[in-house]
């Protein structure tokens, strides 16, 4: 169906100047961070000023197109779809003029329409991206949307979230204390240091993005991937999590299929709306794996 290219962005002006910002003591991963936000920062303004120029113009829009249920559609194909442009206009706005404006069978999942419900993740010209987040002024025509890569396709750009929902099952995403917090409903604090480890990792919205851009993934489906070891480093990482199920969780990530078949090639992190540092979280696990099994004699 579609071939994935690899994120291939270079360093730019604006991520050299995020770097010199930077003072010495910051983290990898903060300068990682400020390197995006320098990134997303350039492309906003580079989209605001190719906005201007193709206001009132016409946008081209391929669409990949399958039914499995109607005779003559079963052939996966790609329409085209003359949407005229606004500033401002995403991809999921233009979706929608398609399917309002020349097709109602154009089938495709959306909802908050804010980058908050994860429902629209599609494989826009190259890349997996959210429909809502993802503007058209910032992207090259025509603008090609398929289905998400190594996903089974239902209809359209709609594909089959089962699979990616059990893995993120797997991992047990849910609190399991050892001891209830005395009183009835009584609040369990965190304090500030650790909520800020765990921060970025309480982001996810389950859009299936990175699963889609991880090869591992699409090679192994008995692999986690890095949303569901995401989830799974969020409790980890808790303070308020229970020992217990902290050992078993940790019995989880590091089995077979788990965090060991990461082989750290970032696409995961590229792709992810949230901006979560997926990558540098399952090395983290790999890491508390090894140190909860060294062994002193
Ligand atoms: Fe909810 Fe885009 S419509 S994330």
């Amino acid at each position: 169906m579609s071939t994935q290219t690899p994120d291939t962005e270079t360093d730019t002006d604006a991520e050299a100047e995020a770097e010199t910002e930077q003072p010495a003591s910051t983290s990898p991963q903060q300068r990682r961070m400020a390197k995006k936000r320098a990134r997303r920062e350039q492309r906003e303004r580079d989209a605001a000023e190719a906005a201007t120029e193709i206001e009132g113009e016409t946008v081209e829009l391929k669409v990949f197109r399958y039914d499995p249920e109607i005779e003559g559609k079963e052939e996966p194909r790609f329409d085209s779809f003359a949407v005229p442009f606004e500033k401002g206009m995403t991809v999921l706005d233009a979706l929608i003029y398609a399917r309002d404006e020349y097709d109602s069978s154009l089938t495709f999942r959306h909802s908050c329409r804010q980058a908050v419900c994860g429902s629209d993740a599609f494989f826009v010209n190259g890349r997996q991206r959210l429909g809502c987040q993802t503007q058209i002024a910032d992207l090259d025509a025509p603008v090609r949307v398929e289905p998400l890569p190594h996903q089974d396709v239902v209809k359209d750009l709609v594909v089959e979230m089962d699979h990616f929902y059990d893995q993120m099952e797997a991992v047990d995403p849910f609190f399991d204390p050892d001891d209830l917090p005395e009183g009835e409903l009584e609040e369990q604090r965190q304090d500030r240091q650790n909520r800020e480890k765990i921060k970025l990792s309480t982001r996810c919205i389950w859009c299936g993005a990175c699963m889609s851009s991880c090869n591992i993934a699409a090679g192994d489906n008995k692999y986690l991937g890095p949303a569901a070891i995401n989830k799974a480093y969020r409790f980890y990482m808790d303070e308020r999590e229970g020992e217990q199920k902290r050992r078993e969780r940790l019995e989880i990530i590091e089995q077979e299929h788990g965090v060991w078949r990461c082989q750290t090639q970032f696409s995961c992190t590229n792709v992810c709306p949230k901006d979560i540092p997926l990558t540098e979280h399952i090395q983290e696990l790999k890491r508390e794996a090894v140190k909860q099994n060294l062994k002193f004699w």
